[in-house]
């Protein structure tokens, strides 16, 4: 089969399409021709090799080699211990941990599929699993959004934030943006209420407040953040600076007290809105941005262009099998 490997880490020139065996599910796998597969900030931050990523995956060199976690394909042969899932099954989901998304073939085990909508495409599909259920847990389960409140979202032209507006559409509320120059004319044109260039204008310190913020990028220090929230507004960080991210671990709770603001860490439990999300998606409320899609040949390119941030909304690959 194909596939997009590095055997080193560092910058995109590190990806190289190759020939390589297929794999071979073990009794609790199944095995997936991928359809697509979509890029995500992890993959970035494993291509890099960052400390934290390099605990994950080899301290030296990548000892997974095949990057790509969030893939949607058509199901090719099941382990004897699958109960879920036929050969022919439509399926997407999020495989980070295990990777191997960017092939023509994957393994996973069934628990961390669910079947694919048969109105989406596979690259619809592929965009969703890790972004949109950020945005569910981040908005709905941790953030408790709620008809009336005004809400930001930081970050708000990629993955997370496209989705995030979407779902914020579901109840009434007043949304804004923030994001690069070049993504404004995008989120206006998406729904956002209000947008903000973050190279112009400070949503800190503007004088405005939200009762709620989703924070895609978590760059500034929590008292910033708190500065623009309403009293007894919601933080929510699905991610970013992992210096900010331990601010929020360590200050969260004494900001609570201090000023009844609270603090919130999503930790992503992957998949699990997946069902959901086909139902928004069949409702006509969800309709993932997607930019691309690219070909597997393209990849190296595709990491440059989210490496800079250039991306809109999710970079989908679609895996031909010709
Ligand atoms: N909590 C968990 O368990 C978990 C699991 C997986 C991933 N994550 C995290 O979830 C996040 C994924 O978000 P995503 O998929 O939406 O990423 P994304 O597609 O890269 O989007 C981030 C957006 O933020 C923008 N941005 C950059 N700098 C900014 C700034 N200073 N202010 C405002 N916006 C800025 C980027 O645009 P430009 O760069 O072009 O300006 C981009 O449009 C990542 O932080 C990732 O680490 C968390």
């Amino acid at each position: 089969m194909k596939a997009i490997v590095y055997t080193k880490y560092g910058t995109p020139d590190a990806l190289v399409l190759i020939e390589t065996d297929k794999p071979v599910p073990k009794p609790d796998e199944v095995l997936i021709k991928v359809y697509a597969v979509s890029l995500n900030d992890w993959d970035y931050g494993l291509l890099q090799g960052d400390p934290i990523n390099r605990l994950l995956n080899g301290l030296l060199k990548p000892k997974i080699q095949i990057l790509g976690s969030d893939v949607a394909g058509r199901i090719e042969a099941v382990g004897d211990n699958v109960k879920n899932f036929r050969p022919g099954d439509e399926v997407f989901g999020d495989l980070s941990g295990r990777w191997g998304g960017l092939a023509q073939y994957v393994c996973a085990p069934e628990n961390l599929l669910a079947l694919k909508s048969a109105k989406m495409t596979f690259e619809e599909a592929a965009s969703i699993p890790q972004a949109a259920m950020l945005a569910v847990q981040g908005l709905i389960d941790v953030g408790k959004i709620q008809s009336g409140q005004k809400l930001l979202i930081n970050g708000a032209g990629g993955g997370v934030g496209t989705f995030g507006l979407q779902l914020a559409r579901l109840f009434d509320v007043e949304v804004t943006g923030v994001d690069n120059p070049g993504k404004l004319e995008m989120l206006h044109s998406l729904g956002f209420d209000h947008v903000i260039d973050y190279t112009k204008e400070d949503f800190t310190s503007n004088g405005q407040q939200y009762d709620l913020i989703l924070d895609a990028k978590t760059n500034r220090s929590m008292f910033d953040y708190t500065r623009a929230l309403r009293p007894g507004g919601t933080y929510v960080t699905v991610g970013g600076s992992i210096a900010r991210l331990l601010q929020a671990l360590i200050l969260g709770p004494f900001i609570s007290m201090i000023n009844g603001k609270k603090i919130r860490i999503v930790a992503l439990k992957a998949n699990k809105d997946l069902a959901y999300m086909n139902e928004l998606f069949e409702a006509g409320k969800i309709k993932p941005v997607i930019d691309g899609p690219y070909k597997l040949e393209e990849v190296p390119e595709t990491f440059r262009l989210f490496g800079k941030g250039d991306h809109k909304g999710k970079v989908v690959i679609t895996v031909d099998h010709k």
